[in-house]
């Protein structure tokens, strides 16, 4: 297991010796110590990756797609091996893990092949003297800012298309799950990816984030992480101008029709709610469900969540592991209190507790919350738990301006048997992307991100490719 920061090709540890604490949240064991790096390493690998930009953006597209190519089967190879260490420092289910491994593996192996179709264009001009070209090359240096959700995939959906497009990076994980990061790094290497071209920097945020926008070699960052943190990069990257790509807090709502199949309903709210206990950006966080299906919904969804098994992520059979740390602790029982101090009931769990022996009180049952309404403290800001508040509605125009009544846009999901419903509906909701009977979207040949607060870039898809790539026009005059 690596413990060190990647500069310029050199494992090194923070110049001042100082380390901090990675922990599994099951246990609080100390699983690693890793570099507290601060301004001084951002710098030495911003250098590294400026050092390492001219070569690698000047190789032919096909040569920067074999290793990284190879990254991805290398990832795949080692598939079980890394899913533990996810596990470890993050807590996900290792079934969930494994699933991350691939779904990361998949964003580098997608880019390496939209390497080769970064197509230029030339445009009819006005004036027979003049020829009109469009270029696009690669922005330059990189840096991403990564989060604990998802430790793995959230770097290969930025590292993939950077390098692919002749970028170099910069990437600060997560300071919950560096190891993940870190093992990236290694097989990145083992692959053939150049000294400097991927950097990898454990430490302070607020000092590793001020290098990175102070120095003008950096002229892009991606980060995926809250709103608040995606405002503050937004003032910071106005000294520079640098570009940003913001994949930020979602709130999304999931409609539930009269006329769905009602299963497919509740396998998708599973899948889409309860997926790494309820952390990710996508996870519905308003349910709303029509008078005539409420109460065989919440029934069905109720029985299929009860069995579900709560534990340590590395045990076989396990559903649902921890919350990341306290504070997510107490974020969810803030909100479960607001609520049923509100009005709303508890049909299903609500505890947050230590399933056994030698784990820590950071599980939380999957939870249904019955009469929620606008009042409530989750109707409004993200829960980012196993948390399912459920409202009903009565008309299809009544659900959309539910759904819609949020400063987010990130995911939404519905379902419905009613074809035309699906085009209405899809077209009406105002989030840049929708499950339409699909609780599960997200993918790496699809464009991926938000509307409103919840960012501004796509990732995945050939989209992603655009955020790395500055076009250049080209007006070549002749004879
Ligand atoms: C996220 O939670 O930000 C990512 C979820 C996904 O890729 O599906």
């Amino acid at each position: 297991m690596q413990t060190r920061n990647l500069i310029n090709g050199e494992w090194r540890d923070a110049p001042s010796g100082a380390t901090f604490d990675v922990t599994n949240p099951a246990t609080d064991e100390v699983i690693a110590k890793v570099p507290d790096g601060g301004a001084g390493q951002a710098v030495a690998a911003i250098a590294a990756a400026r050092a390492a930009l001219p070569s690698w953006r000047a190789l032919p597209a096909a040569e920067r797609a074999g290793p990284l190519a190879k990254l991805a089967s290398l990832m795949l190879a080692k598939q079980d091996e890394l899913a533990k260490l996810l596990t470890r420092e993050q807590g996900k289910p290792l079934a969930e893990a494994r699933g991350e491994i691939s779904y990361a593996a998949s964003f580098i192996s997608w880019a390496a092949e939209e390497a080769k179709r970064v197509y230029g264009e030339t445009v009819p001009a006005s004036r027979t003297d003049q020829r009109i070209l469009v270029l696009r090359q690669a922005v330059g240096v990189v840096a991403a800012i990564t989060p604990w959700n998802f430790p793995a995939a959230m770097i290969t959906r930025k590292l993939g298309p950077a390098l692919a497009a002749g970028c170099t990076i910069i990437v600060k994980p997560a300071e919950q799950t560096p190891l993940s990061a870190f093992a990236i790094g290694e097989l990145a290497l083992e692959a053939g990816i150049p000294a400097g071209v991927l950097n990898i920097i454990t430490g302070d945020s607020a000092a590793i984030g001020q290098a990175i926008f102070a120095d003008p070699t950096v002229r892009k960052v991606s980060f995926t992480g809250s709103t608040a943190v995606g405002q503050k990069l937004m003032v910071a990257a106005a000294n520079n101008v640098v570009r940003l790509s913001l994949e930020l807090g979602g709130h999304a709502p999931f409609l539930v029709f009269d006329d769905a199949d009602v299963d497919a309903a509740v396998i998708g709210a599973i899948k889409s709610k309860f997926r790494n206990a309820g952390q990710t950006c996508v996870c519905p966080n308003r349910f709303f469900v029509q008078d005539g299906i409420y109460d065989e919904f919440v029934a069905k969804l109720a029985a299929a969540l009860e069995p579900l098994r709560i534990g340590s992520g590395l045990d076989e059979g396990v559903s649902v592991g921890p919350l990341i740390d306290d504070d997510a602790v107490a974020k969810v029982r803030d909100h479960v209190d607001d609520a049923l101090s509100h009005g709303a009931t508890l049909r299903l769990g609500g505890k947050i507790f230590s399933p056994e022996s030698g784990l820590t009180e950071r599980f939380c049952q999957p939870t249904i919350l019955e009469g929620v309404n606008a009042s409530m403290k989750l109707n409004h800001e993200e829960t980012f738990g196993p948390v399912a508040p459920i409202r009903r509605f009565t008309h299809e125009a009544e659900a959309i301006e539910l759904a819609n009544d949020s400063p987010y846009g990130l995911a939404s999901y519905f379902y419905t048997r009613d074809n035309s419903r699906v085009w209405r509906v899809a077209e009406a909701l105002e989030y840049g992307i929708v499950g339409a009977n699909d609780g599960a979207p997200s993918t790496a040949q699809a464009p991926f991100g938000g509307v409103k607060m919840s960012g501004i870039g796509r990732e995945g898809g050939r989209y992603v490719m655009h955020e790395y790539l500055n076009i250049k026009y080209v007006s070549i005059g002749i004879d």
